[in-house]
């Protein structure tokens, strides 16, 4: 399929906007570091790369060394007037030593890779005595994340929320007040990986099977990811926020996150239109007829700071923009342009504004 230049320019030139807002908020979001890590999972990887980068380094500087040394030693070739030098074949010392250095040597690097293996693949069915876990459900759709919130500290919840996964800061120093993060992801349709660097390694979305993550991380803030198995068109372009609140702000967005949609009878018209377009059979708001589960659910869509898996602020003028032509802004997209007039967009504008 062919990607109209300029739509690209437009949306590069919106990303450009984005990051500059967040440089004034004075916020560093695009710490996308593995070195950088935040959480156990994250801290035993980033171990186990410089133990390996170690281990490796040391073995390329010492063969490149020799290697030198020799070209360096012997440039000018054999003494006049020698012969062919000594031919020697096999020598059981030399292949004792070669087989089994590089054995040990491998050996040393599978017992750290279980133990890392065993510290970042944590039972989710059982988290740390007293602690307060959050399980969520991650489903990846193409090209948005849908986050179904099941329990949060042994409480049943149900809400589902879309692309800006919420979660609380722990707290390492008191058993009861540790909050570790259960990832089950699954997918939709296709493959993707689920990688927000600073919290944990990534783990795949496979369509047809549950797989487990965890994170655990005592630092508040934004974090950022990036969907990291090719699953199409958008790709690139299916981005992961992880907010991490303070146990506080978290338990005030479950809150609001539990209730219904409110019915504020100065957007009427927008809501009737919404529920009269065909929005109503993707999407979802509880508390109205919409209950489509096909797109990302909307009850509590102005409670997220970007639209359409992270790409833009969610401003009015993006949020109209995206109605206008949501193909223009994420070329490959799921949603239709409806080709609603400017009067009907301001309708439906007013409705999800009120979404909050
Ligand atoms: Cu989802 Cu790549």
């Amino acid at each position: 399929m062919s990607l109209p230049t300029h739509s690209q320019e437009r949306v590069r030139g919106e990303g450009m906007m984005f990051a500059v807002l967040l440089l004034a908020e004075n916020r560093v979001p695009e710490n996308l570091s593995m070195f950088d890590p935040v959480s156990p999972p994250a801290e035993s990887i980033k171990s186990l790369s410089f133990l390996m980068l170690a281990i490796t380094g040391a073995i390329f500087v010492i063969v490149e060394a020799i290697l030198i040394y020799a070209i360096y030693r012997f440039r000018h070739g054999p003494p006049k007037g020698t012969g062919e030098p000594a031919q020697v074949y096999g020598s059981t010392p030399i292949e004792i030593a070669w087989t089994a250095a590089p054995a040990l040597i491998v050996f040393v690097m599978m017992l750290v890779i279980a133990r890392t293996l065993w510290e970042v693949k944590v039972d989710p069915n059982k988290p740390p005595k007293d602690s307060q876990p959050v399980r969520v459900t991650v489903i990846g759709h193409q090209w948005w994340w849908e986050y179904r919130y099941e329990n949060i500290s042994g409480e049943k919840c149900g809400f589902i929320a879309a692309n800006e996964l919420h979660v609380p800061a722990s707290n390492f120093s008191i058993a009861s007040e540790r909050r570790p993060v259960y990832l089950s992801l699954q997918s939709a349709v296709v493959c993707h990986s689920y990688w927000v660097p600073r919290l944990a390694g990534k783990t795949d979305l496979i369509p047809g099977r549950t797989n487990h993550m965890w994170f655990e991380t005592g630092m508040t803030g934004l974090y950022l990811g990036q969907c990291a198995e090719f699953c199409g068109t958008q790709h690139a372009k299916m981005l992961l926020r992880v907010y991490v609140d303070t146990p506080d702000d978290f338990a005030r967005w479950v809150e609001n996150q539990k209730k219904d949609a409110v019915a504020d009878p100065a957007v009427k018209e927008g809501r009737n239109l919404f529920l009269s377009q065909s929005c109503a059979s993707c999407h979802q708001i509880r508390g109205t007829s919409a209950v489509g589960t096909y797109a990302p659910d909307l009850t509590h869509l102005m409670s997220r700071q970007t639209i359409a898996s992270g790409i833009v602020p969610n401003t009015r003028e993006n949020l109209r923009a995206w109605l206008i032509d949501p193909e223009k802004m994420k070329p490959g997209c799921r949603m239709p342009a409806f080709g609603l007039s400017e009067e009907k967009l301001d309708l439906i504008l007013n409705y999800l504004e009120t979404l909050r």
